[in-house]
C-alpha cells in the first residue's frame, strides 16, 4: 500500500533497527528508508541480513547490516559504533529484536523464562543504554538542541494474561516500563523521545507462525468482535509517524496498533 506520508519526512536521518532484517523489523527498516532515512540492521543471521540489505539497496535505500546479538553488551556497543562510523550520526533506534515460543508455565524452565527477558527486556535496555551518547542532544553529529527517538516494539498480551506466554508477558511489561522511564529521564535531560508500539496479530511474521497455530483458530476469531489481522505495514506506518516531526510531542507512549482487538470480549 502507498504511504500517506511524504517520502522525504525522514530525509537525512539515520536509523538502527534490531531484528531489522526480518518480520516486523524489516518492514520498519523498509518504510523508514522509503521516507528518507539511511538504515542499519542488526541481527544474528548473516544470510538473512545480507538478503535484507540487498532488497533495501535495490530500493535505493542506503543500508548496511551488522551481525550481533542484543544479549551481548559488546555486540550492542560495536553495532552502534559501526552505525555511527558508517553514517555519521544516529537519530532513531528501533528495538524490534524479540524471542518467543509457546510454553506452559509449568513446563517452562527458569532459563527459558530468563532467555526471553534477556532478549526483549535487557536487550532493549542495553541497546538504549549504549546508543544514548549518539542520540542525546549535542551528541556526535547532532546539534545542541535536538535529541533522537527510540521505538520499543512491545505487545498487548500482558495487558491481561495470555496462555503459554508468561515469559513474553513479563518481558514486554518490562519493555513498557523501560519506555516510560527512559521517556521521563532522557526526554527531560537529553530531548530524546522514547515510545513503544504494541502490535496485535500481524500476518506473515515469525510471531504469527509461532504463536497463532491453534490458539487463534477460526472459532476463537469468531468470538472476538474486533478480530482482524494487521499487516506489517500498519506497524511500520506507526513507527514512521512516531519518529517523524508529526510525533514531536509524543513521549512515553506505547501506541497500540491492533485494530482494537485487545479491548474485545466474547459477546455472550
Ligand atoms: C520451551 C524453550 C523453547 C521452547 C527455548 N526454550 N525454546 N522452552 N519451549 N520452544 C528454553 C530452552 O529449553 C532453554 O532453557 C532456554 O529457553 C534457552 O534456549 P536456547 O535454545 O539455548 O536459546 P536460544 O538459542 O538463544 O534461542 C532463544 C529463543 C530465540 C527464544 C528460542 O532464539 C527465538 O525465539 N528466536 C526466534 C525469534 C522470533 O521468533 N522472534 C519473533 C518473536 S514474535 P533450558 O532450561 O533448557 O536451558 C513476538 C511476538 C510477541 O515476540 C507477542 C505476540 C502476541
Amino acid at each position: 500500500m502507498e504511504s500517506p506520508f511524504k517520502s522525504d519526512i525522514l530525509k537525512g536521518k539515520v536509523a538502527l533497527i534490531t531484528g531489522g532484517a526480518s518480520g516486523i523489523g524489516f518492514e520498519i527498516s523498509t518504510q523508514l528508508g522509503k521516507h528518507g532515512a539511511s538504515v542499519a540492521l542488526m541481527g544474528r543471521r548473516k544470510q538473512v541480513l545480507q538478503s535484507a540489505v540487498s532488497v533495501l539497496q535495490s530500493l535505493s535505500i542506503p543500508a548496511v547490516g551488522f551481525e550481533g546479538d542484543v544479549r551481548k553488551q559488546e555486540d550492542a556497543a560495536r553495532v552502534i559504533d559501526s552505525t555511527f562510523k558508517r553514517f555519521g550520526r544516529i537519530d532513531i533506534l528501533v528495538n524490534a529484536a524479540a524471542g518467543n515460543f509457546l510454553a506452559a508455565a509449568e513446563d517452562l524452565s527458569p532459563n527459558g523464562f530468563r532467555t526471553v527477558l534477556d532478549i526483549d527486556s535487557v536487550g532493549t535496555f542495553t541497546m538504549c543504554h549504549e546508543a544514548l551518547k549518539y542520540l542525546k542532544k549535542g551528541g556526535p553529529g547532532r546539534d545542541s538542541s535536538s535529541g533522537g527517538a527510540i521505538i520499543n516494539i512491545s505487545a498487548t498480551l500482558h495487558y491481561t494474561a495470555s496462555w503459554y506466554q508468561i515469559h513474553v508477558s513479563a518481558a514486554k511489561a518490562a519493555v513498557d516500563a523501560t519506555t516510560r522511564n527512559l521517556a521521563l529521564e532522557w526526554g527531560t535531560d537529553y530531548d530524546i523521545r522514547v515510545n513503544g508500539i504494541a502490535p496485535g496479530p500481524i500476518s506473515d511474521t515469525p510471531g504469527m507462525t509461532k504463536l497463532a497455530p491453534e490458539e487463534l483458530g477460526s472459532k476463537a476469531r469468531e468470538e472476538m468482535p474486533l478480530f482482524k489481522i494487521g499487516e506489517k505495514w500498519d506497524i511500520a506506518m506507526a513507527a514512521v509517524y512516531l519518529v517523524s516531526d508529526a510525533g514531536k510531542f509524543i513521549n512515553g507512549n506505547t501506541m497500540i496498533v491492533d485494530g482494537g482487538l485487545w479491548l474485545s470480549r466474547p459477546r455472550h
